[in-house]
């Protein structure tokens, strides 16, 4: 069955049909995803569709009693806004017989902040650049302050889960894969460490030292939860499973340049003075 969140739509419901059967409508392309998520898009029209795959064994079990994975994308894509964070409009959602879970989504004119970092600001050479890297670290500590001091944890926090909106000032982020978001009255601490640490999967090369300081400056400036020493302590923490983390990694997996370079000539990244 379909839900749909707008007028019911015929054409797309068709579509829809075919994109569940895994082949690609007319005008739909197929787009990179994790193992556990079928994405593809319809540039055309600005959607976005998304199937659910089961991540382990264990899915179905917790769906009964937490709500499947896309009913919590939907249940997400509602309380998010209502909280002052955006997130894309569902269009449709939904399961069909012999398939997976399914959502649409209106696309965002946005791109991953890992890839916006990676393609338009690794060492930048010019003062213009630099400038605006600063900005966009900035603006994004403070959307994940913000996101912390409303409760929220997000469930997989990484920079391409938080897009950002081309051609807009000041920087507007929307965040996606919301289906793992926590709320609390009282965020336990290891879940801040697990989101900063997240956030933060970006190679040395997009993000150094003093970058990552004026990215947490400005979170702490929005989350007034942590004294002095408290917050020193944190930020230690942070830095130094960061470092962990990211030296087990494969660094093409981490965020890669591979955005064209006209965002840039067009004035879509930074104003162009
Ligand atoms: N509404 C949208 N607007 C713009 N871009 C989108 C939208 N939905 C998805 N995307 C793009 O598609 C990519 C993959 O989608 P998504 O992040 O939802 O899946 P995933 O991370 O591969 O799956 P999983 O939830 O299993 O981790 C995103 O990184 C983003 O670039
Ligand atoms: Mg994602």
């Amino acid at each position: 069955m379909i839900t749909w969140l707008t007028p019911t739509n015929a054409a797309l419901a068709a579509e829809i049909q075919q994109l569940n059967a895994a082949t690609l409508p007319n005008g739909w392309q197929s787009v990179d995803s994790s193992p556990y998520a079928k994405v593809a898009v319809n540039a055309d029209h600005s959607l976005f569709y998304k199937a659910f795959l089961p991540r382990n064994i264990w899915e179905t079990p917790k769906a009964w009693l937490r709500g499947s994975r896309g009913q919590r994308a939907i249940t997400q894509s509602q309380t998010l806004p209502k909280q002052g964070f955006n997130t894309p409009a569902v269009i449709a959602w939904g399961k069909l017989s012999g398939g997976r879970e399914f959502m649409l989504t209106l696309a965002v004119n946005g791109i991953g902040v890992g890839s916006c970092i990676a393609s338009y600001f690794r060492q930048p050479s010019n003062a213009q650049a630099l400038y605006w890297k600063r900005e966009l670290l900035r603006s994004l500590g403070k959307l994940v302050g913000q996101l912390h001091s409303a409760g929220i944890i997000h469930g997989d926090l990484r920079p391409n889960n938080v897009l950002v909106e081309l051609g807009k000032q000041p920087y507007t982020f929307h965040l996606i894969d919301n289906e793992r978001n926590q709320s609390f009255k009282r965020i336990p601490y290891k879940l801040i460490v697990k989101n900063l640490v997240q956030i933060g999967m970006l190679a040395d090369i997009d993000l150094s030292r003093t970058d990552r300081m004026r990215f947490y400056q400005s979170y702490l400036q929005h989350y007034s939860r942590f004294n002095r020493a408290a917050a020193s302590r944190l930020s230690l923490e942070v830095y130094q499973t960061t470092m962990h983390r990211l030296s087990t990694k494969n660094p093409d997996r981490l965020g890669s340049p591979n955005l064209p370079r006209t965002h840039v000539d067009n004035g879509l990244i930074y104003p162009l003075s």
